[in-house]
């Protein structure tokens, strides 16, 4: 594995190597024996707001022995305009590895292809590869797995969530139920491309939610689509309270990859009554993380 750019491309056995070394890595925390990030710096270039996967890649780079570059998009000169392959091709000659979170997809491509670097996707308008890997190592944590298991996202049906949810349950082969709106659906030409018969799209809450293991939601409008005030008046009947939550099996847990939007996608009741899981969930990004930097470290 050279790069993470997204859940898309990683076969099963990668997926599930990611979860296992995560979950040594927790266990681990405070005494890692090696430290394979020794005397290497890893940029982190954001160009949207972040508070998790930036603090955990930032704790996560230093506790495996690197030093973490956090380069914000309005203190380099990208953010004047300098094209993501120039920038790239410098960064590939100064630093070990880049973890990038961006609007396109290609952005990150673009930048793992010019600068020869380890490279990882912290989110795009696409893809949030290390948040679904976190949310794995939750889901297996507390279930010991995801076969037999139902999960429901219940929210925007094309988001970077959902996208890499889908392709998660197309990988992995268990049950994934997404409902959204119609209009905020995932495609046909993207069902085609995933061809996942797992993977059942509805429009009906209460049909995704009945007989979950995992309701999991995310926020209505993601970053970059604020202010879109029609597409958020489309999710009212999609928001995840304790009427939808009744539909699942009496031990499921409730997933939010946070920030959360209490009395829009999810209650406070909700919420709070499924904290300690939510936050669990926050944690095991750090775990992740860990995971992804020790496969890329050259
Ligand atoms: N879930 C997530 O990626 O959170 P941040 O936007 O705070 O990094
Ligand atoms: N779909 C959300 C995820 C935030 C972690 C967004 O892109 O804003």
């Amino acid at each position: 594995m050279n790069h993470l750019l997204s859940i898309e491309e990683l076969t099963a056995a990668q997926i599930t190597a990611l979860l296992d070394d995560a979950a040594r890595l927790k266990a681990e925390r405070g005494r890692h024996a090696s430290q394979p990030l020794a005397g290497q710096t890893w940029a982190m270039i954001f160009t949207k707001s972040s508070t998790r996967t930036r603090v955990s890649f930032e704790v996560g780079i230093r506790e495996l022995g690197g030093f973490p570059m956090f380069l914000s998009k309005n203190d380099i000169q990208l953010g004047r305009g300098e094209p993501i392959k120039d920038t790239a091709r410098v960064l590939g000659r100064m630093v070990h590895g880049c973890i990038i979170r961006t609007f396109a997809q290609q952005d990150v491509v673009d930048f793992a292809n010019f600068s020869g670097i380890p490279t990882i996707n912290a989110l795009t308008d696409d893809e949030h590869p290390c948040q679904i890997l976190a949310d794995l190592l939750t889901v297996k944590e507390a279930f010991g797995g995801w076969e037999g298991k139902k999960i429901a996202f219940i929210g925007d049906g094309f988001s970077n969530m959902t996208i890499s949810w889908m392709w998660s349950a197309k990988k992995l082969g268990f049950e994934l139920a997404v409902a959204a709106p119609a209009a905020y659906q995932p495609p046909a030409t993207f069902l085609e491309k995933l061809d996942a018969p797992n993977v059942l799209v509805t429009t009906d809450p209460v049909v995704a939610a009945r007989g979950a293991h995992v309701i999991n939601t995310d926020v209505w409008l993601s970053m970059g689509q604020e202010g879109q005030q029609e597409k958020e008046e489309a999710f009212g009947p999609f928001q995840v309270n304790a009427d939808l939550v009744a539909r699942a099996v009496p031990d499921h847990i409730v997933l939010h990859c946070l920030p959360a939007y209490r009395g829009k996608e999810i209650t406070e009741e909700v919420l709070e009554k499924h904290a300690d899981i939510i936050f669990q969930e926050a944690e095991n990004r750090l775990h992740a993380q860990k995971a992804i930097l020790v496969a890329l470290a050259k």
